[in-house]
């Protein structure tokens, strides 16, 4: 069988695999410490499930209009005004199924053939893979630990060119846990729409910010507000995985070429969803500060007990449910008589000899560290943060 030459330009989901992976052990009757999840162990709260349920008995079953329902749309508009201080319209927002949609949608919308979108690393899995598949090309921009991941303004200026189309931001990050202050965000949004170059605000995990640190959306400033799209969904904040609701929200040509898209390979995201979604998004976050607390308690105990660790390089996450240390220090050092060579390495020892399942810094463009995501009970995390210990002390 001859499949299509796209498909030899994009890798698979790393963390689905290794997801996986700690799947058929498990089967196997061996107990993994899966630390690998990118979502929230809590379920779907009581209120949410009841607007889904209702919506199906009611009938509210068939086809949406493509851009999503009225109600969500005017749901959203009240989301952005309340909590980030921006005033959108509802034609421009576009409803889609998860914010990964959300986001690859933008990138068909935005590029043409060789444009190229700045991303910097460590970055979520999925970025590059989409900027691919609409046929731009991925200029990465790393950052290390020492800067707690987060790239300065001189480094994105140095990296635009004329061909340069859009630049992401990702705070919180996934896989980081890194979050950018107000004045840092200003910062690399001024640098941007200076050189008139977009910015696509993944603020999926904004909810996610400790330490009282208030989430800052850059389309709040006037002058980068025709600049900015900001991608959000229920499915982090509101333990909504499942459910696929994320939302696109920005200049309306874009959003309606985005729809037009959509129009044609998906439709409406799930209407019982976004009824649920509704349901989420009008009553906020408030009702599910316990999920938030336990985040709070895991994120102290699982950054104390690396911080204490042989060559564990880490600074403290500020957000979204993991941690990403750098682990440069172990390579070369010796397991079971032979050399440790690349972190991805490191991984399979884990999750053979201590069973954690980890995913590797490979996977997000940082092959020098890799994820640890405690959005799991402190029972497997206490175990889990043990075994890890073990398994460095057995380096020599
Ligand atoms: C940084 C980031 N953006 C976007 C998404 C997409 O989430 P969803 O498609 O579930 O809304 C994820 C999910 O892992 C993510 O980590």
């Amino acid at each position: 069988m001859q499949v299509a030459n796209r498909l030899n330009q994009i890798h698979e989901s790393q963390t689905l695999a290794i997801t996986a992976k700690a799947g058929a052990l498990k089967r196997q009757g061996i107990k993994v410490l899966s630390l690998s999840a990118g979502e929230p162990d809590f379920d779907t709260p009581a209120h949410i499930q009841e607007a889904a349920f209702e919506a199906i008995r009611s009938g509210f079953t068939h086809y949406t209009p493509n851009n999503g329902i009225p109600e969500l749309k005017e749901a959203i508009v009240k989301k952005f005004k309340d909590e980030n201080g921006v005033d959108y319209k509802p034609e421009e927002i576009l409803v889609s199924n998860g914010g990964k949609h959300s986001i690859s949608n933008f990138f068909f919308a935005i590029l043409n053939p060789g444009d190229e979108v700045i991303i910097p690393a460590p970055y979520w899995v999925s970025y590059p893979e989409m900027v691919k598949l609409a046929e731009g090309k991925p200029v990465i921009l790393p950052a290390t630990w020492e800067t707690n991941f987060k790239i300065s303004p001189e480094q994105l200026k140095s990296a635009i060119t004329p061909k340069t189309k859009v630049f992401i931001l990702n705070s919180p990050s996934n896989p980081t846990g890194t979050v950018y202050t107000p004045d840092e965000i200003k910062a690399l949004c001024k640098v941007a729409v200076e050189n008139n170059v977009y910015i696509l605000s993944d603020e999926i995990y904004e909810h996610l910010i400790f330490d009282g640190t208030k989430h800052f959306c850059p389309a709040s400033v006037s002058e980068f507000k025709p600049w900015v799209f900001v991608v959000n969904g229920v499915s982090k904040a509101f333990a909504m995985t499942g459910w696929r609701i994320g939302y696109l929200a920005g200049d309306k040509a874009i959003i309606d070429g985005a729809a037009k898209i959509q129009s044609q390979m998906t439709s409406n995201a799930c209407s019982v969803s976004q009824k649920a979604a509704v349901e989420a998004i009008t009553k906020g976050i408030e009702p599910l500060n316990y999920m938030f607390k336990e985040f709070e308690k895991r994120r102290r105990f699982v950054f104390d007990s690396m911080s204490k660790m042989p060559y564990v390089n880490l600074k403290e996450p500020g957000g979204a449910f993991y941690v990403f240390p750098d682990l440069s220090q172990i390579i070369g050092k010796i397991y079971m008589g032979n050399p440790i060579l690349t972190i991805n390495q490191f991984c399979e020892i884990l999750i053979s000899d201590f069973r954690i399942a980890a995913v590797p810094g490979d996977a997000f463009g940082a092959p020098l560290s890799l994820r640890i995501s405690y959005a799991t009970g402190m029972d497997v995390l206490e175990d889990a943060m043990n075994q890890f210990s073990a398994a460095l002390a057995s380096l020599k």
